[in-house]
């Protein structure tokens, strides 16, 4: 039997009120590890704002967040993203005058180089490490390019690789195929399943071909609230959600 401790993030009650809208409602749900989790919903159901108080952002008014049995609403933010939690925005927050290596190698967790004599084995560590994400995200030809020159889909994946270097065991993405090309989208459903391995991904996203691919489960926001929770093929055929999403 799992109890709910196993989860790696369980939110039960959760809600916010900005200025007295609640803009998420007493909303509960339970992600597991190696689970891609997508949230749909529409424009104003509450999904960034979810993103926003996993990672501190934002302060609940009740209820609880447990990632790793660690109740995060009380905690800071940098001390959510040492815990374990990356979080990437709508647009990508890149170094544009920096290459594709100086970006990644920039977000390797710091303290590498003051231990003397280890510095030069650790820099090593480094660059294979950048290498490794570099290939995961399809840039290992681009490593010297300023990354103000890549394409806008190279610029989400360099952004989600310089989450990555830092490890997070829940990693949230919101809209990360908005603007891409259809190839783009499809490399970018091929990253997410290769991440997965030891870690959890929620994803935010309006592109229900994309969804359809990715998603382990897909919880629909609606008013703060969950509206249907489930495999794709079962909300999808959920006559609430085409009546207040999918129909439209
Ligand atoms: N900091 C804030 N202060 C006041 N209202 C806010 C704040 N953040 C979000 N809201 C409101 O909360 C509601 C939910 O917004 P949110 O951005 O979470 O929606 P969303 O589901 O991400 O929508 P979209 O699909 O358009 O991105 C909206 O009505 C929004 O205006
Ligand atoms: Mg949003």
């Amino acid at each position: 039997m799992s109890t709910q401790n196993d989860f790696v993030l369980a939110v039960e009650g959760l809600s916010v009120s900005f200025d007295g809208f609640k803009a998420v409602n007493d909303l509960s749900f339970y992600v597991d590890e190696g689970e891609i989790r997508v949230i749909i919903g529409p424009n104003g159901a509450g999904k960034t704002t979810v993103l926003d108080l996993i990672c501190g952002r934002t302060q609940a008014t009740e209820g609880s967040i447990r990632f790793r049995g660690k109740e995060l609403t009380k905690m800071k933010e940098h001390a959510i993203v040492h815990a374990g939690v990356g979080r990437k925005f709508q647009n990508p927050s890149i170094y544009e005058d920096l290459t594709v290596f100086e970006n990644l190698e920039l977000s390797y967790p710091k303290g590498y180089t003051v231990f003397g004599a280890l510095a030069f084995k650790r820099d090593a560590a480094v660059i294979e490490e950048v290498e490794r994400i570099a290939d995961t995200i399809f840039l290992s030809e681009e490593l010297e390019k300023p990354a103000g020159l890549l394409s806008h889909g190279q610029k989400q994946w360099l952004e989600i690789g310089m989450l990555l270097i830092q490890k997070p065991d829940l990693l949230m993405l919101d809209e990360p195929v908005a603007g891409m090309s259809v190839a783009e989208r499809r490399q970018t459903a091929i990253l997410l399943r290769r991440i997965t391995e030891g870690r959890s991904v929620i994803v935010i996203e309006h592109d229900m071909h994309f969804v359809e691919e990715i998603a382990d489960r897909v919880t629909v926001l609606h008013q703060g609230k969950v509206l249907s929770e489930g495999s794709m093929e079962r909300v999808k055929n959920d006559p609430k959600v085409v009546e207040v999403y999918l129909g439209h």
